[in-house]
């Protein structure tokens, strides 16, 4: 990075199904969050950044960069970002680009997704939008049915068994627990996700993030100065469908990204201890320790039994992850990165990293956080 960016203020909506509350009131409520958060007055914010994928199909809305702007008293500057369930990584993304140019110092980055309120067919199809429309929906794929494709390559490549898959959800759930904005704060045993009813062979219920309303909030400032520091910002593509890749048990676009957020950060990966990965299904989580460096290929499922039996010296998904905290789609990358921060100060660790993608690893943005209180 070639200015410095602290992240001074974060907020939340609790994420669930608020179907008294519209887009713009999940909006409102993190924003006002943030402020709080932040100490700055609103009139100090001089350009939003708004991440959504769905409000045309799901709440009849378009003009999202003037509808978060009108929420402030001067209307600052505002823009939409868009990259599916990878939208709130690229707002950052794009924040920090204006912030590193100088042509803002104090920058509002908002993700809102409001789901529940369209049916069930309706939420897949306008979901299969992070998917390619000429290759992939054609066939009648949904996006459980794509991760249920890759799942079933995983195991046939690698030997992970249904039983041992199980874990990934069960140490989420029992993450989120503690997690006052989760949408599910049951702990589940393994065998209460082996058991649940099936989604997409070999995928369950519990193996599945939910459709989720909720909003959350971060501003950054190279102007304002926090303990945490943004010390990297990438993003890397694949192809958006899975059809097109030489293989779907890695997503090449994350490998890409985190190589070069350990460059631009210049840590090693060692050095990162907190770690919020987008576990959009159970077995995303699996691939993404790998991916990220974490675990040896094929041997991701190793580092989630260490983590169920307490003997990981990383912290993965201490929020819930998608699986249990929620997963309002374009708000899930700006929710990862506070939960970064959180753990960070909460455990006094150095540094911290948030992996959010959209569509199966098409869009992958990493924020590396640094915790200058340690
Ligand atoms: N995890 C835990 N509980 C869940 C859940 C999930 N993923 N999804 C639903 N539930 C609960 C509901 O709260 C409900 O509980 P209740 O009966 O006590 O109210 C119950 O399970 C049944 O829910 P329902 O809404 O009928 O489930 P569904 O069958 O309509 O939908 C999925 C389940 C898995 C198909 C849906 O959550 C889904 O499509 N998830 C994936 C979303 C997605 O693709 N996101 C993008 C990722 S890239």
């Amino acid at each position: 990075m070639n200015q410095d960016i602290f992240l001074v203020g974060s907020g939340l909506t609790r994420f669930g199904e608020w179907w008294d509350k519209s887009l713009k009131d999940l909006m409102d409520e993190a924003i006002k969050a943030a402020l709080r958060s932040s100490g700055l007055s609103a009139l100090e914010i001089d350009l939003v950044i708004v991440a959504n994928m769905l409000a045309e199909v799901t709440n009849n809305q378009a003009g999202l960069g003037a509808l978060a702007s009108a929420l402030l008293p001067h209307h600052p500057p505002a823009m939409r970002v868009e990259a599916a369930c990878g939208s709130g990584a690229l707002a950052l993304h794009t924040a920090c680009a204006f912030l590193e140019s100088g042509r803002a110092k104090t920058v509002l980055v908002v993700g809102a997704e409001k789901m529940t309120d369209v049916s069930m067919d309706v939420i897949s199809q306008a979901l299969m939008g992070a998917a390619d429309a000429e290759l992939d929906a054609p066939s009648g794929l949904t996006f459980p049915g794509i991760f249920g494709l890759v799942a079933k390559r995983y195991m046939h490549e690698f030997g992970l068994t249904r039983e041992e898959l199980s874990i990934v959800s069960a140490v989420h759930h029992r993450n989120a627990a503690e997690n006052p904005f989760a949408q599910f704060r049951t702990e589940l045993s393994p065998e209460a996700v082996s058991e649940s009813p099936l989604i997409s062979d070999p995928l369950r219920l519990f193996d599945c993030s939910p459709v989720s309303d909720g909003a959350a909030a971060c501003i950054l400032s190279t102007s304002h100065k926090s303990p945490l520091r943004i010390v990297a910002s990438q993003i890397a593509s694949d192809t958006l469908s899975i059809a097109e890749r030489p293989t779907i048990v890695s997503f090449p676009a994350t490998r890409e990204a985190m190589n070069r957020a350990l460059l631009e950060a210049d840590v090693e990966r060692r050095d990162v201890r907190v770690v919020e990965t987008h576990d959009c299904f159970s077995i995303a989580a699996v691939i993404n320790m790998e991916d990220l460096g974490f675990a040896r290929e094929g041997e991701g499922i190793k580092l989630y039994e260490d983590l169920y039996e307490g003997r990981a010296s990383l912290f993965v998904n201490m929020g819930g992850g998608l699986k249990a905290c929620g997963h309002p789609v374009a708000a899930t990358g700006l929710k990862q990165l506070i939960d970064v921060g959180k753990h960070l100060s909460r455990a006094s660790l150095p540094y911290g990293l948030a992996h959010n993608f959209g569509g199966a690893g098409a869009t992958c943005g990493i924020h590396i956080v640094q915790n200058a209180n340690v």
